[in-house]
């Protein structure tokens, strides 16, 4: 199940993702909304009646912008999205998940570095590590794998928010990112890893 705000373009991908014979289905969520997240809980249960992967990967960076011109409701959108949506979506999925499942949350090397202009980007991908730091442990007990998803400068549409001319032909790919999530989900039950750190190699961005 994929989740967005597009209906358009998650009617697109999943034709795209249907057409290798996959059974995937679109639902929107805003992942900032409390009940809009619990109406997809409610749909994934009555159609699947379990979670295996849950993979926590909206996100907006904003406009870049220095800290006196940084507007509340810039801040407050992108802690919403980040940091909020990531705690409603978590909390409304844990009943969902059994022994053996996996969340990935994709959180970013800004939830480690401070880069100027991204302050409040920072500060949500900064509490998003703290908050995945606790789930893990809360989980643990329960057999539930918890990974820090954390890459670098990857070539996808974010960029327009804060750098449109950003060379993006020498960021990471998205399919790269796409196989760190496969190889954490498909580790053996006993075995977790708990960050992930993609980086470009030398001379790329
Ligand atoms: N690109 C990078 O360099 C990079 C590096 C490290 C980490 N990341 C992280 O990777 C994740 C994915 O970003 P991306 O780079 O793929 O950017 P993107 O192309 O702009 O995709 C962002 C995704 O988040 C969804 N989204 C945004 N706000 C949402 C909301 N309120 N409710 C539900 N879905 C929402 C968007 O779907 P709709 O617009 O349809 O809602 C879209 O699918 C983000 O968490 C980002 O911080 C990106």
């Amino acid at each position: 199940m994929i989740t967005g705000r597009d209906e358009r373009a998650l009617a697109e991908a999943v034709a795209r993702l249907n057409k290798n014979g996959n059974i995937a289905v679109a639902r929107y969520c805003d992942v900032c909304n409390s009940e809009s997240v619990a109406g997809l809980f409610l749909a994934l249960k009555k159609q699947f009646k379990r979670l295996d992967i849950l993979l926590n990967n909206a996100g907006i960076a904003g406009p870049a912008s220095p800290i006196e011109k940084l507007s509340l409701d810039e801040w407050r959108e992108i802690i919403d999205t980040n940091l909020t949506g990531l705690f409603l979506v978590t909390k409304a999925a844990l009943p969902l998940l059994k022994r053996g499942a996996t969340i990935v949350n994709n959180l970013s090397i800004s939830a480690k570095t401070a880069f100027p202009g991204m302050a409040a980007y920072n500060a949500s991908k900064h509490g998003a590590l703290g908050f995945t730091d606790t789930l893990r442990e809360e989980l643990k007990p329960k057999g539930i794998r918890v990974v820090s998803l954390m890459p670098g400068a990857t070539d996808t549409e974010i960029w327009e928010q804060f750098w449109p001319d950003a060379p993006r032909e020498r960021m990471i790919s998205r399919e790269s990112i796409a196989e760190a999530v496969a190889m954490a989900v498909c580790l053996p039950e006993n075995t977790s890893v708990t960050e992930i750190v993609i980086a470009p190699t030398a001379g790329a961005l």
